[in-house]
């Protein structure tokens, strides 16, 4: 077991990564004990995970709620289904809420906790190795609208992240790989060694071992934890985590939220974002191609799915990172390191748009 600090100051909070940790008894006493609990999770995970979470707390008062699985139920009717059992429990702001699952029910009850009675505490128990890896760290909490993805939501840090790997073995294939989606990524814009380990060691990877696993995740922990430590409300450096969102965004509005995981349309659009970033001539050609087989490597979507260009700039232009009608992206300067630049030809990224939909 190993703990990583995200030094927010006062609001500096532990991300405790081991195996078994959902069997270790007292983990959660200094957060939980003398009060009214809340867990948060979902259909899938409630019949994996649920009783041995309840095993940590103790004696507190615990109720649960189970919401139904899926990035389509990433809504703010579903956060409403929280705040309808925190009232119906009669909890009050000392509660704390515990947040089982995947990204989607860390995003929901992070910002069910963000906004109940203004603001209660949650603590993130993420059981994908995307959450494990991300989101589940850094405090974006939020649900998407119609009109874009993750368009409402607050910033919120938990008090405490809690991964145990052991979680990731039920995971499905597709899932892993998604999560793995984000590891690249971390690679890309900080870590050219991570992109070589990962070269070399995919099939590891792949298969679970669990050193590899606990290896990924303390890498990418460890970077996000600093980014986040220097830049918590994405002012400057925290932008780099969305290297291949915004085009990944896209792809998941273009195809219907749910058709593509999250992941998926990110691995697709890191693959935008690096053919982009050699189109421009920031990297050389090897570059792309490294990225490229290492995306397939880890089973990973490099192409996106044939929508109309003009259909697909407009959902780009939804990105939170339009400033002023310029869509700011991030690309690579080199594999280990990106900028967030909108110095770029427009007229460019209408040819990229025309090539890699028409074929
Ligand atoms: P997810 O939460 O939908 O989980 C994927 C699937 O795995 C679901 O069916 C889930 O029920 C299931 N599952 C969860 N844990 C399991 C386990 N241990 N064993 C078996 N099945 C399990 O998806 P995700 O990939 O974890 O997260 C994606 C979401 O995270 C997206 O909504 C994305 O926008 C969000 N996200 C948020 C941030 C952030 O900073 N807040 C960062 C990245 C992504
Ligand atoms: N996943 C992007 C961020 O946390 O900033």
């Amino acid at each position: 077991m190993i703990t990583l600090t995200v030094e927010l100051g006062a609001r500096s909070y532990p991300i405790v990564i081991g195996s078994g940790l959902l069997g270790s008894s007292g983990l959660l006493d200094p957060y939980v004990v003398g009060r009214d609990v809340l867990i948060v999770t979902n259909e899938l995970v409630a019949p994996l995970y649920l009783d041995p979470l309840q095993q940590l707390l103790g004696d507190c008062r615990v109720n649960t709620v189970t919401l139904p699985d899926g990035e389509s139920t990433k809504t703010l009717e579903t956060v409403n289904q929280v705040f309808d059992a925190l009232v119906a429990h009669g909890y009050g702001r000392d509660c704390i809420l515990l947040t089982l699952g995947g990204g989607v029910v860390g995003d929901i009850g992070g910002f069910a906790a963000a906004s109940y009675q203004r603001g209660v505490d949650f603590i993130q128990v993420p059981t994908t190795l995307l959450a494990q890896v991300d989101s589940a760290v850094g405090g974006k909490t939020g649900v998407n609208h119609p009109g874009g993805k993750n368009l409402i939501g607050a910033f919120h840090q938990p008090r405490c992240v809690l991964s145990d790997t052991d979680s990731l073995k039920t995971l499905a294939d597709r899932e892993l790989s998604a999560g793995l989606a984000e590891v690249v990524k971390y690679g890309l814009i900080a870590d050219a060694e991570l992109i070589s380990w990962l070269e070399s060691e995919a099939d590891a990877v792949l298969q679970r071992d669990p050193d590899h696993l606990h290896h990924v995740v303390r890498r990418c922990c460890e970077i996000k934890a600093a980014i986040v430590a220097a830049d918590e409300r994405e002012q400057g450096q925290r932008a780099l985590l969305n290297l291949g969102h915004t085009f990944g965004h896209a792809i998941e509005r273009c195809a219907g939220y749910g058709e593509w995981l999250h992941g998926e349309a990110v691995a697709a659009g890191i693959m935008m974002a690096t053919t982009f970033s050699e189109r421009l001539g920031r990297i050389e050609a090897a570059d792309t191609k490294r990225v490229r087989d290492l995306l397939a490597k880890l089973r990973l979507p490099v192409d996106p799915p044939q929508v109309d260009p003009r259909e697909f700039l407009a959902a780009m232009s939804l990105d939170k990172k339009v400033v002023a009608g310029e869509i700011r992206l991030v690309l690579l300067d080199a594999l280990g390191s990106a900028s967030v630049t909108a110095d770029y030809p427009s007229h460019e990224l209408v040819d990229l748009l025309s090539a890699q939909f028409i074929r």
